[in-house]
């Protein structure tokens, strides 16, 4: 039986006026092809933006060590008030002493402004918590305040908490603070309630909201985190970008920084703070309390596989050419880094590594899978760096499928010498980066066909649209991301991986857009890449169908095709088939899909087909207005149809999930 399928009528009243002629496909429903990848959608971390620190990582309060070069960075103080710097923590040996300032009417104390403001909701707890000590003895009453400095007079102390330190020796203390007004720039105060008792030392100064994603006490904010488990990622890179390989080498990721007690993990610099001078955080450090155990845990929460990408053995190459560079000869402790991780993620109990994984609270290993080595690295440099690293880590794991790069670049010199570089030394997959601008998502939908099936297999590790004349995250650049992405699913056999990139920003400390998701202090809202990202990871399918036009070739963008892309997938355990297709025209398009190959008894009995559109291809979310570009819904039944026609609006995607029951 025939079904036609009007979408919109107001579409369909445009088409009259075209001469676009229907594109005609056919869906081979009995050629089951290669499996798409359950890694093929995931998502990129990087702390660029204040993505970690400042954004997803909750810690409130900035420069909680000291260990910023400018100890008192991020801190007011007042009264007597002094630095030290042979605290309890080796990596981070600096802390407050707080002292009388000499007459009973005076206070010392500090204040903390947070990142962009401590911001606290009205009803909400917040767990304070800091190392202390009173050096002479005694006691000393420490009083902690979440305060608005807008308010004067009694309001002006929104929520707070005492402490009193009455130890010698080194201690934590804890208090939960309660807010009673909702405050955007606030600050967190702390001071000596009674300053004439005793001195008191403060260290690891922290401010945490209860409500964690998952109740980690050094935990992930909960709707960020929460956008990141709805996404569905099948693979979760981290901890970067430019940050694994660091403007110096004192300054590159570590991941052994990363992990133990958070008071101990050393400050680092965040090249973002400085990378664009129009863009200047000079406020911006890591202080790695989100390090390399809680990337491993929020992966096996939101269910993708962990893949962390390790230094190469070279700083960044913009910024530093090769005489800075380790030389071959002196690789070994990077390599045994790369052995250590595998096994602080996967080794037993008994092991070093595994024993510290143990201890942070995950005594089963982490089943790590993947393992990335160099970032964006190009010349010859890179490739016999790589080569040691490959030697040393399939000796011992020939289990761990291993990442090389391809290059900064989508094309060009770097990128045709390396590709060839990695089939040589027989990476597992080969990392590609692309922030392109519309037309080159236009004319990439082949870009993968000629892949060669045999090689190394395909990580689009970094990528976004960049639209030209200066739009961000409007809705056209992620049209252009979910045309393109039909080629990548297109061939699943050879593309394995595909992660947006960057994923986080804040609206007040971003250094680098567009990204899939924005923040300030309290609220986030998806923009419509995110959308893109979301309706391909929840609807990847098991395995490639064919979906050719009436010339035998796929919906690619090609000349001719009328600015169409299309995919297709079958999906085994809900068999259905899932169709996404892309219309980057500026017309409404007729389509007929013919399903082919059904068994005789065979039909479709309803389309489930979500949208993605606007109007506006300029449109964009925003914290005002987050839902202007959303996806939505209509489910519609069918006859035991074995065909479908539709009206494609213009700049539309559509992914529909036919089904036979
Ligand atoms: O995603 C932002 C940056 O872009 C990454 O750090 C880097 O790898 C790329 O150049």
């Amino acid at each position: 039986m025939k079904s036609k399928h009007l979408l919109l009528a107001g579409a369909l009243a445009a088409i009259s006026a075209t001469s676009w002629a229907q594109t005609e496909l056919n869906l081979m429903t009995n050629k089951v092809g290669a499996e798409v990848q359950p890694t093929m959608y995931g998502i990129f971390f990087e702390d660029i933006n204040y993505g970690a620190d400042g954004g997803l990582y909750a810690e409130m309060v900035k420069n909680r060590s000291f260990e910023f070069p400018q100890n008192l960075m991020g801190w007011y103080t007042f009264g007597n008030v002094e630095v030290k710097d042979d605290g309890p923590f080796d990596r981070n040996p600096h802390y407050v002493r707080l002292g009388n300032p000499g007459h009973g009417h005076k206070h010392t104390g500090l204040e903390n402004e947070g990142f962009f403001g401590v911001s606290y909701k009205k009803g909400e707890e917040y767990r304070f918590s800091v190392w202390a000590r009173v050096p002479d003895g005694g006691k000393a009453r420490l009083r902690v305040q979440l305060v608005d400095p807008q308010t004067m007079g009694e309001n002006h102390n929104m929520g707070q908490a005492d402490i009193t330190v009455d130890s010698k020796e080194w201690k934590k203390y804890t208090a939960v603070i309660r807010a009673n007004e909702t405050v955007y720039k606030g600050k967190l105060r702390i001071f000596l309630a009674k300053p004439e008792e005793a001195k008191v030392d403060l260290e690891h100064i922290s401010l945490f909201p209860a409500n964690t994603w998952r109740g980690h006490e050094n935990g992930m904010r909960q709707d960020l985190a929460q956008r990141l488990y709805d996404l569905h990622p099948g693979v979760f890179r981290f901890p970067g970008g430019c940050i694994v390989e660091g403007t110096d080498l004192d300054t590159r990721y570590q991941w052994k920084n990363t992990v133990g007690p958070v008071e101990n993990r050393p400050t680092n610099e965040n090249r973002w703070h400085y990378t664009f001078d129009y863009r200047f955080n000079p406020d911006y450090y890591q202080s790695l309390g989100l390090g390399f155990y809680e990337y491993f845990v929020l992966s096996e929460e939101i269910g993708a596989e962990p893949l962390p990408i390790l230094n190469v053995g070279l700083i960044c190459q913009y910024q530093n050419d090769l005489s800075a560079q380790p030389a071959v000869s002196e690789l070994e402790p990077y390599i045994q880094d790369a052995l250590d991780l595998i096994e602080f993620a996967n080794g037993d109990t008994t092991t070093t590594w595994g024993a510290l994984r143990a201890e942070m609270g995950h005594p089963a290993p982490f089943n790590l899978k993947y393992l990335g080595i160099g970032n964006e690295q190009w010349g010859p440099e890179y490739p016999e760096r790589l080569e040691p690293f490959l030697k040393a880590i399939r000796a011992k794991h020939p289990e761990i499928k291993l990442v090389g790069s391809s290059g900064p670049n989508s094309e060009g010199a770097e990128f045709d010498y390396l590709w060839p570089e990695m089939t040589r030394l027989k990476a597992d997959l080969v990392d590609e980066h692309f922030y392109r601008p519309e037309d080159w998502f236009l004319a990439q939908g082949a870009r993968y066909d000629n892949y060669d099936r045999k090689g190394p297999k395909v990580f689009a590790g970094e990528y976004a649209c960049h639209g030209r004349g200066k739009k961000w995250n409007h809705f056209n650049a992620a049209l252009m991301e979910a045309a393109f992405m039909t080629g990548l699913e297109r061939n699943a056999d050879v593309v394995h991986m595909a992660t947006y990139a960057p994923l986080f920003a804040h609206v007040e400390g971003w250094q680098w857009r567009p990204d899939m998701i924005w923040y300030d202090n309290m609220e986030s809202f998806p923009t419509a890449s995110y959308y893109v990202q979301q309706l391909y990871a929840t609807n990847p399918g098991t395995n490639v169908l064919p979906l050719l036009g009436a010339d035998k070739k796929p919906l690619t963008g090609a000349e001719g095709q009328n600015g169409l892309f299309a995919s297709a997938t079958y999906d085994k355990a809900s068999d259905e088939y899932i169709v996404k297709v892309a219309n980057t025209s500026d017309q409404p398009q007729p389509i007929k899909l013919n399903f082919k190959g059904m068994k005789k008894n065979e039909g479709i009995k309803s389309a489930t087909v979500t949208t993605l559109h606007s109007d506006d291809p300029n449109a964009d979310n925003s914290l005002d207005n987050p839902n202007r570009v959303v996806p939505t819904m209509e489910r519609m039944a069918l006859e035991n149809a074995q065909d479908w026609t539709t009206v494609l609006p213009a700049k539309t995607f559509h992914v529909i999930r036919f089904s036979k029951k």
